[in-house]
């Protein structure tokens, strides 16, 4: 009774209507008037502009990357329940929090309340570099945390959480991280976990190897679970009252809590635009909604109809807004039912948690029906036989449809509702049979680039079945049988209904196999335009024969699987081992100790150019960009020549005032335009600035932007480097960068006793993927000045360019840079335009200006690595020893001069690292109406290691012998190394690759792990493995880099140096340098206290000059050597003031002490030197080596890399915890290079994969499962920064070990093919392999119709007998 009256009081207040938006962020109250909330608002707008909780990074929004992460907490006063789960703030629409409190990172911790264990264990696993993506993953983790001791009644007291290693290797598997390679990230949320191998988890601060696991962790930032409050007090009582605004049609959001009140609001608002929003995650895809000027937002989340989860014995039933995520938790409640539990792990893989914890099921169904959205759930549906209910409101009509019916309808006219679905109880369907004999079959499949999601599917499938032993009971009849395909190029879910009735009846035989999948190949086709088409029925055909393959010879009823599926299930969990050697010779210079501002990453407080806050009169700019490759531009213009509001103005070459020029980049080599003046000459050219009142206005209303083209008289473009060839269209490459012949090439040839002449190769491009897009902030000051905020690797090319472009003295600019969320030479370059539009506007309109650049349109812009295609001639000798190797190279560098001259000898120098006997080299460095080409992390030099290795390996198969031996053959010694390098080659002693080789075959167990590779492709029919080890090289060179160290009264040092924190670990190396090279004053400070006193500051241009760039890798060993000579300078100024306080105290001088003492005597506190290198002798070598084993999936082809091992040759490390993760993160960037990212152009030369969409980086599911890297210390090295050497970009070569693996995987298929086919010469055992090797590449070579082979050769070895 007294519960009763309870509830009902409950309800009572609830009643109470509100006219406000309430809701909290970090335990703050937010109360906003309703009528005041632009509805399209979302929250990471709102958190980012209006709030100061900036940890929220804008990635992509997309949904798509994870930056934006926040945890959001709703409270159920009747339950007297918070929900806490993560939402992606940049799909999620503000006024849809009413109610909720959001957590972000820096409300789990900061540096003023103290940090989170996760922060503070992210920092220790050294799982952070340029920090941009780090918010986001700390929420996820978080949230996964929560959750996990949640649901238990029993949480670990002991700091850890009830999470399992299992479970914190997916919390963050849908964030996207470009720096880490994601394994310490990984390693940092396992170490939470309760079963965690304390073993397991990779380097880290905390720990060392063997410790024992108690004392272990006690020594882990301890995470305590009951101080974990997610909904402050005062936000429950406002939870209290109705939700639903007061009257709510004056409102432009309201959010109906009956079909009633809904029907009311559609009917008055006739005619005006209304949007009905579940979870607003599909303006992820469909980006244009957000652009779309909706009068009203109707959320229908809190209809009871559409929230309804029923279960009975005729199925399940869900309202059309209950979340995926809740409707994967409701159909694993009945684990007995296994259809609804394949149902429900299928739709694990739709999208990532965080998009699944709002998109909802009618949403994913609406888009797919009336847009035809790739949907998987409509095709899992639709062979569950689901149904739908639908509501016209109009009439106030229930209809109810299979959804099958549903999907083939007119698009569902906008103001009708989608109710609920419902998944009926799974009977056998013939005759009522019910016998032991029959069996009912589900199962669905899914092809997509990446296994765990966040990637739309090639294809996926859904087949239901019922199956019994035929009267002879020797063999299956199909019964029934139901086969949904869809997302392969088909406006929806489609169902093989003349496969399906073929088979009906049938008792499924190798004869029957053949005659369905004759009859699916004509069945499944995609539309026209669709990439990959063969793949993707390909797919189709796979998935049938996984169905029904096991079924040929009653093997499943038997428990037998017959056609060799048995294997085709993921494997085991990310495991890692580091072998790294810390010195204490230079300490704290050598230890591997944690990144600097690590927890300020972390915790989201690190500060990145568009976390600055807006100036007063701050505007927004957006580019515009040219669609047309070669057209004269005959005007920018409006959609119907009205100027939107809020647009200030169109800033273009006519704006660059008096005394300017139209300069966009000042670089190494010739300058380029900012904007296209009166032709455009590539798809992708910046034409024009467009200036808002706000970013979102800006990116918005330049969609508004008509450019008017004129081709008339125009030669047609040149979009290909065979175009270029024959107009010769090249840029100059200047001698001494042309890349140098080695050895007589005539000779070499004819001392071959076997050659393969004019074979093709060819590369694509690759994207930077830098999570922080290209951004800058210009604040126009007094006198003509202009200061600068730019995310930049370049602040003195920025400095110039903008001083080029405005026409003032260089002294009039200033360029300042803190940190960069992330650059891989994407913002060398391609950052000056960038600023230097920002600098124009600025001073044009005599305001602040910033842009933060969209994904898309960085995309489009910034061009990427240089394509490339390859001729070649090669002489070999008979055991693979090349003699000599004729290369021709055609560049393709795009429509200006970039950096694009340094590229042949980067290609050279990785290319040579074997010993070709005699080499010539060509290249053509082609000028082509495409995106101007630039430098990505390791540019050249990995286009130059995937053609020694293409060379190789054509040379073994050519051969037919080991490759793995003609590497080895050709090898350098050290007297050709001498040869090809020269003076680069440094001493014998410094040639550390032969150690490096053979130590990996011990590290890596290679020789043992081949034959157990052998031993598996003998066995297994559907995987074949393939292992690989090669070599790299790779030439680095230091330049002039000045720095700058200051002493201030207190005994803190400041730090100055050009080189920039883009998350290599840059301030960290020089922190540790100032501290050692100050620590040889011998004061009783020692070295790591004094560590803690040293502040590297942001790059300024005007206080240190020459500052050049950060890339090339060594930027981070010159910016430390600048700072050791500037500390040499304090410490010879200071051991005269030492000595003389010795005397005086006869005693031990601390360095606090001392500097106050040399305060008094007016010494002059700060240095600032050059280091100057000498040219030729700070050039060297960096070595390193990787095995990998992959297992390629013949039927799908998906590659899955098992294992790699890495040794590289860090010399001396400087920081071995920095050097790893640059070795890790580099690898998998590299990954990302030669097996994922397709970088491609339309006819005209525009970048189509523009989002995360159709942009696929590596994600935690496809990093090595075994990552093993040791850190060869070689010793001492002359001319090196205290004998260390460089780990930025040499890694990222070592990748192609992957490649190489994938390759001899495929060889193996096809061998394997090859026993099938009646021609055994028909098979290529010679091919080549493209980059990258994606699932539609791998599947290709082993054979679109190795399904068919391999039946059509059952079928014939059966009739033969
Ligand atoms: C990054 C990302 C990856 C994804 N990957 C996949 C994937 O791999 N496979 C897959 O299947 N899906 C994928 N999705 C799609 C995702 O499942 C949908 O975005 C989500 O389910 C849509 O639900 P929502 O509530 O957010 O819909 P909303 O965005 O709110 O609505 C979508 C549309 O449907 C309308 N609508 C919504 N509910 C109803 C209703 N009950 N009645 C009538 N109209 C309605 C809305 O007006 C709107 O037009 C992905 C999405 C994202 C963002
Ligand atoms: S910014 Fe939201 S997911 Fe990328
Ligand atoms: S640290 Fe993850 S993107 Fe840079």
């Amino acid at each position: 009774m007294g519960e009763k009256k309870v509830t009902e009081e409950k309800e009572e207040a609830m009643k109470i209507k509100k006219t406000s938006l309430v809701f909290a962020v970090n335990g703050e109250r937010f109360d906003l008037d309703l009528s005041s909330v632009d509805p399209s608002t979302t929250l990471i707008d709102f958190l980012r502009n209006k709030t100061p909780f900036k940890s929220v990074k804008l990635g992509c929004g997309e949904g798509g990357c994870g930056a934006c992460v926040v945890l959001l907490s709703k409270y159920d006063p009747l339950l007297d329940k918070v929900d806490d789960y993560t939402v992606s703030s940049c799909l999620t629409l503000l006024c849809s929090i009413d109610g909720c409190s959001i957590t972000t990172s820096e409300g789990l911790g900061n540096s003023r309340a103290g940090f989170h264990a996760i922060h503070e264990r992210i920092a220790g696993f050294h799982a952070t570099q340029c920090g941009f993506c780090t918010p986001g993953m700390t929420v996820s983790m978080y949230s996964a945390l929560l959750n996990a001791d949640k649901s238990s009644h029993d949480p670990p007291s002991n700091g850890s959480s009830n999470l399992t290693a299992a479970e914190a290797e997916k919390a963050v598997s849908g964030n996207l991280c470009r720096c880490t390679g994601y394994r310490p990230l990984v390693d940092a949320c396992k170490s939470f976990a309760k079963d965690v191998d304390i073993e397991d988890l990779g380097f880290n601060s905390f720990c060392k190897k063997g410790e024992n696991r108690d004392d272990v962790l006690k020594k882990l930032p301890c995470y305590d679970h009951t101080l974990s409050s997610t909904f402050p007090e005062f936000l429950k009582k406002e939870v209290k009252m109705d939700m639903s605004v007061d009257d709510s049609r004056k409102y432009r959001w309201s959010s109906p809590g009956s079909i009633s009140e809904l029907q009311g609001l559609l009917q008055v608002d006739n005619g005006v635009s209304v949007k009905l929003v579940a979870g607003n995650t599909s303006t992820g895809y469909y980006k244009e909604e957000k652009e779309k000027k909706y009068e009203r937002f109707i959320d229908i989340r809190r209809l009871p109809e559409l929230s309804v989860v029923r279960r009975d014995e005729k199925g399940v039933e869900l309202g059309a807004a209950v979340t995926i995520s809740k409707a994967i938790e409701v159909l694993r409640e009945k684990e007995s039912v296994s259809m609804l539990a394949k149902m429900a792990t299928h739709m694990e893989k739709i999208a990532t948690r965080f998009v699944r914890n709002t998109g909802t099921l009618g949403g994913n169904i609406m888009i797919a029906q009336r847009k035809q959205f790739p949907s998987d759930l409509t095709t899992i549906l639709v062979a569950a036989r689901a149904t739908v209910k639908i509501m016209r409101i109009s009439s106030n009509v229930q209809e109810q449809f299979t959804l099958e019916e549903f999907l083939q309808q007119p698009p569902l006219e906008a103001k009708s509702l989608l109710v609920s679905l419902m998944i009926p109880s799974w009977r056998p369907l013939k005759n009522g049979s019910s016998s032991s004999d029959t069996h009912l079959l589900f199962e669905t499949y899914r092809a997509a680039p990446r296994p765990l999601g966040n990637a739309l599917a090639f294809l996926n499938a859904a087949f239901s079945a019922e199956v019994s032993l035929n009267e002879s009971r020797d063999g299956v009849v199909v019964n029934d049988c139901l086969l949904a395909f869809g997302a392969y190029g088909t406006k929806h879910a489609h169902r093989a209904r003349k496969v399906e009735d073929y088979l009906v009846g049938k008792v499924i035989s190798d004869e029957v196999l053949m005659e369905a999948i004759g009859l699916l190949k004509d069945e499944i086709v995609p539309d026209k335009g669709t990439l990959n088409p063969g793949y993707k029925s390909s797919l189709a055909v796979t998935f049938l024969f996984e169905f029904f393959g096991s079924l040929t010879t009653n093997g499943l009823l038997n428990g037998c699987k017959e056609n060799g599926f048995e294997s085709l299930k993921r494997e085991a969990m990310l495991s890692s081992a580091q072998q790294i050697v810390e010195t204490q010779e230079h300490s704290p210079v050598g230890k591997g100790i944690v990144k600097a501002g690590a927890k300020l990453q972390a915790s989201g407080e690190a500060v990145y150019v568009d976390d600055i806050p807006s100036p007063k009169d701050c505007l927004y700019g957006a580019f515009i960009y040219s669609t047309m490759p070669l057209a004269r531009i005959k005007s920018i213009r409006f959609k119907e020549n009205r100027v939107p509001e809020g647009v200030l103005g169109i800033i273009t070459y006519k704006d660059i005032p008096k005394g300017g020029q139209n300069v966009g980049t000042k670089g190494f080599f010739t300058s380029a335009l900012l904007f296209a003046e009166e032709i455009t000459h590539c798809a992708g050219e910046v034409i024009a600035f467009l200036v808002a009142d706000s970013q979102k206005l800006a990116d918005i209303e330049v969609n508004l932007v008509v450019i008017d083209y004129d081709t008339e008289g125009l030669e047609p473009p040149i979009l290909s480097v065979e175009e270029a060839v024959e107009k010769s269209s090249f840029f100059e490459i200047p001698p001494f960068l042309k890349g140098k012949p080695v050895g007589d090439i005539t000779k070499g040839m004819s001392e071959a006793e076997h050659k393969i002449l004019g074979s093709k190769i060819s590369l694509g491009s690759q994207y930077f993927f830098y999570m922080e897009t290209q951004t800058a902030l210009a604040v126009p000051d007094e006198d003509n000045c202009m200061l600068v905020y730019s995310s930049t690797q370049a602040p003195e090319y920025v400095h110039r360019t903008i001083a080029g472009a405005l026409g003032v003295p260089e002294n009039n600019v200033r360029v300042i840079t803190r940190r960069v969320g992330g650059g891989f030479g994407g913002k060398v370059m391609k950052s000056m335009p960038v600023a230097a539009a920002c600098a124009l506007a600025a001073t044009k309109m005599q305001r602040p200006v910033r842009t933060y650049v969209t994904r898309k349109t960085d995309m489009i812009t910034t061009g990427g690595r240089h394509p490339m295609k390859i001729t070649y001639s090669v002489g070999f000798k008979s055991n693979g020893k090349v003699t000599a190797l004729d290369l021709e190279l055609l560049l393709d560098a795009g429509m200006s001069e970039d950096i694009s001259p340094l590229m042949p000898s980067g290609i050279q120098g990785a290319l040579m690292k074997y010993d070709w006997g005699a080499l010539s080299y060509d290249v053509k460095v082609c000028k082509t109406n495409t995106v101007s080409r630039t430098a990505v992390r390791a540019p050249g030099d990995v286009q130059g290691t995937y053609i020694a290795e293409a060379i190789i390996e054509k040379v073994a198969s050519y051969l037919s012998i080991d490759v793995d031996e003609v590497r080895k053959v050709n090898l350098h010694a050290y007297e050709s190394l001498k040869l090809f390098y020269d003076k680069k080659a440094g001493e014998s002693t410094e040639y550390t690759l032969p150690q490096l080789w053979e130590k990996l075959e011990e590290f890596s167990g290679f020789s043992q792990r081949r034959k157990v590779v052998d031993m598996f492709n003998a066995s297994s029919k559907w995987r074949k493995r393939g292992i690989s080890r090669v070599p790299a090289v790779y030439g680095v060179s230091s330049r002039l880099t000045p720095g700058r160290v200051s002493v201030l009264s207190d005994g803190s040092v400041v730090v100055e140096v050009p080189g920039i924190e883009i998350g290599q670990g840059l301030w960290t190396k020089v922190k540790q340098m100032a501290a050692f090279s100050l620590g040889l004053i011998q004061c009783s400070t020692t070295s790591d206290e004094l560590l803690e006193k040293i502040r590297v500051i942001q790059a300024d241009t005007l206080s240190l000059v020459q500052g050049s760039v950060t890339g090339g890798s060594t930027s981070s060993e010159a910016s430390s050597e600048a700072v050791r000579i500037c500390c040499d300078g304090l410490v010879e100024r200071l051991l005269p003031v030492k000595t003389a306080l010795v005397e005086k105290t006869g005693g031990p001088v601390t360095w606090d002490s001392l500097i106050s003492q040399a305060y008094m005597q007016s010494v002059n506190m700060s240095v600032s030197n050059t280091y100057s290198p000498d040219f030729y002798n700070t050039q060297y070598l960096n070595y390193g080596v990787a095995a990998s084993e992959v297992e390629v999936n013949i039927l799908t082809g998906e590659t899955t890399i098992l294992r790699t091992d890495i040794i590289y040759d860090c010399g001396k490390s400087l920081n071995p915890a920095v050097d790893l993760g640059q070795i890790e993160g580099a690898f998998v960037q590299g990954l990302g290079f030669f097996m994922l990212e397709e970088y491609l152009m339309n006819s005209d030369g525009l970048i189509v994969t523009d989002s995360t969409w159709t942009y696929k980086i590596p994600t935690v599911d496809t990093i090595p499962r075994q990552f093993n890297v040791e850190i060869l210390n070689s010793g001492h090295h002359k001319n090196r920064v205290l004998s260390s050497k460089a780990s930025g970009e040499p890694p990222l070569l070592l990748a192609s070990s992957v490649h190489c693996a994938v390759r001899a995987a495929v060889k193996e298929a096809n061998k394997q093919i090859q026993t099938w086919s009646d021609n055994q010469q028909g098979v290529d055992l010679s091919f080549d392999l493209p980059v990258p090797a994606t699932m539609p590449v791998v599947k290709e070579l082993c054979g679109l119709d190795v399904v068919e082979k391999y039946l059509d050769w059952k079928i014939k070895q059966r009739k033969n007998i």
